[in-house]
């Protein structure tokens, strides 16, 4: 028996040798000292023997019990410091090594403006909304005092949603993208909260493409709608916005004008910059503006028809309205000079990148 156990712990370390997975290991383990295992068979027969021979065989078994355990940890050890060091070379990295930085987005310049915009008439109470840009003929034309087939429409050439060669129609007219954000006056008006303190800033379209002109294009809208609103409070707004804006040294000016739905209308002009508003540089003509002013937008008294329209009683309502282009605005700003303008919306990133 004494040569069986001898013979079982070289069998034992044979298998060992050629073990390499911890997998195997254990199975090994199981096979030689598991509860059914060759070294439990084996001391089954200790039971027939002597007893002086029992306990001697007895202490040998013992013996090779804790050496086959010893040689098991050790191969464990071996196999984990060896796996361990596997997964060091496979997956090593260099914590030390920069990080790959992702590239820094930045706000459209329109969007900067936008909000720049935004936050200045914030100041004053004007709450930010935003109408549709795919709008019916009545809020874009016709409840704005510009009835059906009249001429000046031609100004806001305008795009019209056809289904197949029919231009569509929906309860309020014609389906067009709105020319300008006007359409969002007589909506507002609509909504019924007095008083209207209304900053819409939108999307507008129209059929002009070219150096100057993007078929899409941005404007922004101002309307206060109360009790006693005069033309006064409307300079007040404007100078108010214009030396935020631009800086507190440019002056403004109403200049007479026409427009179906203000009455009286008017364009908003601001002084130059280059000229301080003397209309000279140097003796010479100020080649930014010739004359010392630069024309902003269009401003002007809702017309009492817009504000019937909008369900108000203008015997009792009156307002003040002003909207003009956002890229127009940034870009008298910053004296920018684009020679195309559609380069804005061409998502090149050589350009936008600049801002
Ligand atoms: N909607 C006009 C345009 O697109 C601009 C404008 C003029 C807006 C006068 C107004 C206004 O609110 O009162 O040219």
């Amino acid at each position: 028996m004494k040569q069986e156990l001898e013979q079982l712990k070289q069998a034992f370390s044979q298998a060992l040798e050629v073990i390499e997975s911890s997998d195997a290991l254990e199975a090994l383990r199981i096979e030689y000292l598991g509860r059914k295992g060759k070294l439990t068979d084996l001391l089954k027969g200790l039971k027939d023997l002597s007893p002086d021979d029992r306990k001697e065989i007895g202490a040998f078994a013992n013996e090779v019990k804790i050496d086959l355990e010893a040689q098991f940890a050790r191969k464990q050890s071996e196999l984990a410091s060896l796996f361990a060091g596997k997964i060091a070379q496979e997956e090593w990295i260099d914590i030390t090594a920069p990080g790959i930085e992702p590239e820094d987005g930045n706000l459209h310049l329109t969007t900067q403006s936008i909000e720049e915009i935004a936050d200045i008439f914030t100041q004053l109470g004007f709450v930010r909304v935003r109408h549709p840009e795919v709008e019916w003929d009545w809020y874009a034309f016709e409840s704005l005092n510009m009835p059906k087939d009249h001429a000046a429409r031609d100004e806001w050439e305008t795009f019209f949603i056809a289904d197949g060669d029919k231009i569509m129609e929906g309860k309020k007219g014609k389906v067009v993208l709105t020319p300008h954000t006007t359409n969002g006056q007589v909506r507002e008006i609509e909504k019924g909260q007095l008083p209207i303190r209304m900053m819409n800033i939108n999307k507008c379209y129209r059929r002009q493409a070219d150096v100057t002109h993007a078929p899409m294009f941005h404007q922004f809208e101002g309307l206060m709608i109360d009790k006693n609103v005069t033309i006064a409070q409307l300079k007040g707004v404007f100078d108010f916005f214009v030396k935020r804006f631009f800086g507190p040294d440019r002056e403004v000016r109403l200049r007479p004008h026409h427009f179906r739905f203000t009455e009286p209308s008017f364009e908003l002009d601001i002084s130059c910059n280059l000229c301080g508003g003397i209309g000279k540089v140097d003796g010479k003509k100020c080649r930014m503006c010739k004359q010392g002013w630069l024309e902003l937008g269009g401003a002007g008294m809702v017309h009492p028809n817009v504000i019937k329209a909008g369900g108000l009683d203008p015997e009792v309502y009156t307002g003040f309205a002003f909207g003009w282009g956002v890229e127009r605005t940034f870009m008298m700003k910053s004296g920018m000079n684009i020679a195309d303008i559609r380069i804005l919306y061409k998502n090149d990133l050589r350009f936008l990148k600049q801002f």
